[in-house]
C-alpha cells in the first residue's frame, strides 16, 4: 500500500498547537472513499481554476473529471494511484500519480505521472507540497524520471515545479470545457544510473 508516516515540521502553523513537529501521512484512498476523493477534488480544483478560468469551463471540467464513474474506474485501475495526506487528523491534500498504462500523455514505461498534486488553501506554503512531491519521487525510484503537465497560466504550480528540480521539457494541448489550452511538460530525472546506461 506505500503508506508514509512523518513527523515532519510544518512551516507557518496556523494553530498553536501544530507548532514544532506534526504527524503528517500518506496513504493510498480507497475505493470506498471515494467521497471523500470527490470532495477534496472538487474543493481544490476550485480553488484553484476559478479565479482563472470562467465558472462554465470549471464546472464541464469538473462534470468529466470528478464524475462518480470516471473515479471509480481510476481507482479501480492499477496504474493509477491516489493517495490522501493528512497533517495530524486532518486531510489537507491529495495526489494522483500514474504509471505509464494510465498517464494521459507519454506513456513511457521508465516514467511516472504526477497527474494532480493539491494542498487546500490554508494549508498551502507550510511544506506539505514539497512532502508531496518527495513521496513521489521515492516512489519513481527504480524509472528514470517524472513528468506532469501544468496550465501555462497556472503560475505559482510552475513556479513551485521548478523550485523542485522540475524542467520545461514540451508542451501539449490539453481540453478545459470547450476550450484548448496549452500544457507546459516538465520533468525531473529521478535516477542517474538509469539515465547514464542509455
Ligand atoms: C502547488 C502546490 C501543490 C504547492 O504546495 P505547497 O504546500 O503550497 O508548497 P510548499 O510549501 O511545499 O513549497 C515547497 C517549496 O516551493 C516553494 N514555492 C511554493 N509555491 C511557490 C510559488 N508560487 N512561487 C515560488 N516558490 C514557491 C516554496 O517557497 C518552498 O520553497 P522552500 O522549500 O525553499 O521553502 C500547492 O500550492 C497547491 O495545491 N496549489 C494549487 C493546486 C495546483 O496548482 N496544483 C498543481 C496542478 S498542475
Amino acid at each position: 500500500m506505500h503508506d508514509v508516516r512523518l513527523f515532519a515540521s510544518i512551516k507557518h502553523p496556523a494553530h498553536p498547537h501544530q507548532r514544532g513537529h506534526m504527524y503528517i501521512s500518506i496513504r493510498q484512498c480507497l475505493i470506498n472513499e471515494l467521497d471523500i476523493l470527490q470532495e477534496i477534488g472538487y474543493e481544490t480544483f476550485a480553488e484553484t481554476y476559478s479565479q482563472i478560468n470562467s465558472p462554465e469551463i470549471v464546472h464541464s471540467y469538473l462534470q468529466k473529471a470528478f464524475n462518480t464513474k470516471k473515479l471509480l474506474e481510476e481507482l479501480g485501475n492499477a496504474y493509477c494511484n491516489f493517495y490522501f495526506m493528512y497533517l495530524g487528523n486532518e486531510l489537507v491534500g491529495y495526489l494522483k500519480i500514474n504509471d505509464a498504462p494510465a498517464q494521459t500523455d507519454i506513456n513511457d514505461p521508465e516514467s511516472m505521472q504526477i497527474e494532480r498534486i493539491y494542498v487546500r488553501k490554508k494549508h498551502k506554503a507550510k511544506g506539505l507540497g514539497k512532502i508531496l512531491v518527495d513521496y513521489t519521487l521515492q516512489r519513481a525510484r527504480k524509472k528514470k524520471y517524472v513528468w506532469l503537465g501544468v496550465w501555462e497560466k497556472n503560475v505559482n504550480a510552475i513556479a513551485f515545479y521548478k523550485k523542485m528540480g522540475f524542467i520545461e521539457s514540451g508542451r501539449h494541448s490539453f481540453q478545459m470545457g470547450d476550450e484548448l489550452q496549452s500544457d507546459l511538460l516538465m520533468k525531473k530525472i529521478v535516477n542517474i544510473k538509469q539515465r547514464t546506461a542509455t
